[in-house]
């Protein structure tokens, strides 16, 4: 099986999670996108969601497909949230924000009652780190924001590139305008003292450590799919 179809493995195991009249949370990523497609097929069928999507990108193909789509405002409160994620850890903490859509993906998912990441075996790891994690950060006072983190870090024994992420000509924007600087440590040896320390630095918007926040995960592998429970 390739990775595609990992993908749609997993994201037609979610699938089943969902139930007619949810509030659903939808997230972003290649295999969200596998997700929002199935979606798309049994609502066409006469299913019913509302869904909130976290990202723009995300509410395009929901809207092409026919999915309800509601703000967050609209509805504030969400049953389950399916997202995909660039590491998993056996605790469920997550690294999120490869695809840039951390931040509402970290609002959306915190605003559901649960959630269920979707992946392929390549995202279960020991420890979080090897895969860079994404730090979004206001574009205002960029430098003093980047020595922050580097100060920060240091103090947790964590080291590595803090590198601005960009896209065609200039640096990457997200939904909300603000950059991503991709801070490749390597390994992270507390996810959640790492995530305290950092939220506690005024440039910095969110990062893309998920911390019980997870309640599930669905990882597919070519010798089938198995289910990790936080
Ligand atoms: C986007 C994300 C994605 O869920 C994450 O990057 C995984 O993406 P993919 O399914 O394409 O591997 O966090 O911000």
């Amino acid at each position: 099986m390739d990775a595609r179809q990992l993908k749609i493995k997993a994201a037609e195991t979610a699938l089943g999670y969902v139930e007619d009249g949810m509030r659903l949370g939808i997230g972003t990523g290649s295999t969200a996108r596998e997700f929002i497609a199935l979606l798309g097929e049994k609502v066409a069928n006469g299913f019913s969601v509302t869904g909130v999507p976290t990202s723009e990108a995300t509410a395009r193909q929901c809207l092409e497909l026919g999915i309800e789509v509601k703000s967050l405002d609209e509805s504030p409160e969400l049953d389950l949230t399916i997202d995909g994620a660039d590491e998993i850890d056996p605790a469920l903490s997550l690294i999120k924000g490869g695809g840039g859509a951390l931040l509402r993906e970290k609002i959306v998912a915190s605003a559901s009652k649960s959630m269920i990441v979707i992946a392929d075996e390549t995202k279960v790891v020991d420890q979080l780190g090897a895969f860079p994690l994404p730090i979004e950060v206001m574009p205002f006072g960029l430098g003093a924001t980047r020595l922050a983190i580097e100060k920060t870090v240091s103090r947790l024994n964590i080291s590595g590139a803090l590198e601005l992420r960009h896209s065609g000509d200039g640096p990457f924007m997200t939904d909300g305008g603000h950059y991503i600087l991709d801070a490749s440590f390597g390994r992270i040896p507390d996810a959640e003292a790492l995530s305290v320390a950092l939220n506690m630095i005024p440039g910095v918007v969110e990062h893309g450590l998920f911390i019980d926040i997870a309640t599930l995960a669905i990882v597919a592998s070519g010798g089938g799919v198995r289910t990790l429970k936080a």
